[in-house]
């Protein structure tokens, strides 16, 4: 081991441990603004860097970042994209049981080489039935099996006649006949299903889609050429989809601590959408709220736990260490921490509570540590530096305002003046509670007779392009933070993060200044 001098002493009297500089800080609340990390001496190239992270025993993701569970953030277009890159979506609850549990199986039925229950016609459709059913569904795909009331493979609707010029046609006249149809039993299948597959496409150029039967001729399931030809593009990348045990992508869903019309918390109600959402395939629910420290929420996550052991849960929010170790004593795995940072909440104006977001997560950090739970920094993440600083105190952030803007969040896109937005509102917003999200701020969407407080706003934010280059942008600022402070993965982002609080004057300094700026850096 080296031998230690004077330098090691100045460099640590002035850039600070976590447990040295926040005590020193603990008469003012900071956030990231208000704080830089120290760069240290480093073997590790940025691109060498490793994110993945580990949030609960069953939930592990290859890039700690969470799209956030409201409703113009994420829906099952946004989780997918996430998984995809390695981090997760929380499907929010603003949407009825019914429809979250299918937005879960979107996700979950993504890419996963086979795709178990393909949507199948049968021949006594037209062509015009099928073209509704597509609108309606909005599939992005028009090729069907088409098989009989028994499930039996009949044909195949090639995407080339589903058209409306043939709409009059039969789907049993305008498919391929089974005979001429290429399919492949699942015990061919065996052993390696995806290189069997991908060897059924080299071997018959053209063809974009492989069925698979069982030995009655049951349709099982089919590959498509272009989800075999991206599972092989991802062995090579460097941040792989966030998969299960089944190759199927991860995915989240927030779930409310729904109380009965007398007040009661609906014990039946939320066992049974948990556990139908588990049945669908759910990695992790969230029971989302703004204020995670109390009974209801506590009593929720106790329930959840208890009826589903095994099931990686994630409470919040929390700004305290004596609430992180609330909810982990109630039996969640991963707490999330932030109260009034984000960027359309105004509880800090209306409630005047909440905690400035850095010395929120130490505070929070210390009881994470008592009892062996991870932390999600959750609001306040507008540039990739946040995320840097958000992760040497926690194991993943969720992102709301910064993934707001993406083609694959809800909503349309307005222009106005030439610019395209799409729009970003709080679930604390008042549209967004009269639409279902009034519990997780303690109020009643149906009590007319009170004036409920919004918590939110209701906002836009500028188009920004798909979850893919937002997140390719993000990875590097992430990996060029851990590259600075020498660290191969979060764990020594954790233990060689160094702090010093910065003035007014160097927060200027810290950004582009005294230019005229003609291309933004991102
Ligand atoms: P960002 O900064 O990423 O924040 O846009 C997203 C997070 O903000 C929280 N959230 C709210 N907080 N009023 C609040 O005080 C609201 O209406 C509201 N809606 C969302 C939530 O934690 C989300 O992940």
């Amino acid at each position: 081991m080296a031998a230690k001098t004077n330098s090691d002493d100045t460099d640590s009297q002035f850039y600070l441990t976590a447990d040295t500089f926040f005590p020193r800080n603990a008469n003012t609340g900071l956030t990231f603004d208000d704080v830089t990390l120290a760069t240290q001496f480093s073997r590790i190239l940025p691109r060498d860097t490793v994110l993945d992270t580990r949030l609960a025993e069953n939930l592990e993701l290859h890039l700690p970042i969470i799209s956030a569970d409201m409703d113009t953030v994420t829906e099952h277009a946004m989780a997918i994209a996430m998984a995809l890159k390695g981090g997760l979506g929380l499907v929010h609850y603003n949407m009825t049981e019914k429809q979250q549990l299918k937005e879960v199986s979107r996700v979950k039925n993504h890419v996963h080489g086979l795709i178990q229950e393909p949507i199948t016609v049968t021949a006594d459709l037209s062509v015009g039935d099928v073209l509704e059913l597509i609108e309606e569904q909005r599939y992005t795909f028009s090729t069907f099996p088409v098989v009989d009331e028994a499930g039996n493979l009949t044909g195949l609707l090639s995407g080339s006649v589903v058209k409306p010029r043939y709409a009059d046609r039969r789907v049993g006249d305008a498919a391929i006949p089974r005979a001429s149809v290429h399919a492949i039993t699942e015990k061919e299948l065996e052993p390696d299903p995806i290189q069997i597959a991908d060897q059924f496409f080299t071997d018959h150029p053209g063809i974009n889609k492989l069925l698979v039967v069982d030995d009655d001729d049951h349709l099982k399931g089919l590959f498509t050429l272009s989800d075999v030809e991206r599972i092989a593009m991802e062995k090579s990348a460097q941040f792989k989809p966030a998969r299960d045990g089944e190759f199927r992508l991860l995915c989240g869903a927030a779930v409310s601590a729904t109380r009965t019309e007398a007040g009661e918390l609906d014990r039946e109600r939320i066992t049974a959408h948990v556990g139908a959402l588990i049945e669908r395939g759910v990695d992790t629910v969230a029971v989302s709220t703004a204020h995670g420290h109390t009974q209801g929420v506590g009593d929720s996550v106790k329930l959840i736990r208890d009826a589903f052991p095994a099931l990686p849960i994630i409470a919040g929010n929390v700004t305290s260490a004596a609430g992180v170790e609330f909810l982990a004593d109630c039996g969640a795995n991963s707490i999330k921490v932030g109260q009034g940072p984000g960027s359309i909440c105004t509880t800090r104006i209306v409630a005047g509570v909440g905690i400035p977001q850095l010395t929120a997560l130490y505070v929070a950090a210390k009881g994470a540590a008592s009892k062996g739970v991870t932390l999600i920094a959750d609001g306040g993440v507008t540039k990739s530096g946040d995320i840097v600083k958000a992760l040497t105190l926690s194991h993943a952030v969720i992102c709301g305002g910064l993934l707001a803007g993406c083609q694959e969040s809800p909503g349309d896109i307005v222009e106005i003046s030439g610019k395209r937005y799409k729009q970003y509102r709080g679930m604390g917003s008042l549209a967004a509670m009269k639409a279902g999200s009034a519990a997780r701020y303690g109020h009643n969407a149906r009590d007319t007779t009170r004036k409920i407080a919004a918590e939110g706003v209701e906002a836009l934010k500028e188009v920004s392009g798909s979850v893919d280059s937002v997140l390719t942008q993000l990875t590097g600022g992430i990996q060029s933070g851990l590259g600075y402070l020498g660290a191969a993965n979060l764990a020594e982002l954790h233990d060689k993060a160094r702090y010093l609080r910065i003035s007014a004057a160097s927060q200027h300094e810290s950004k582009p200044h005294d230019v005229i700026e003609v291309k933004a850096g991102n």
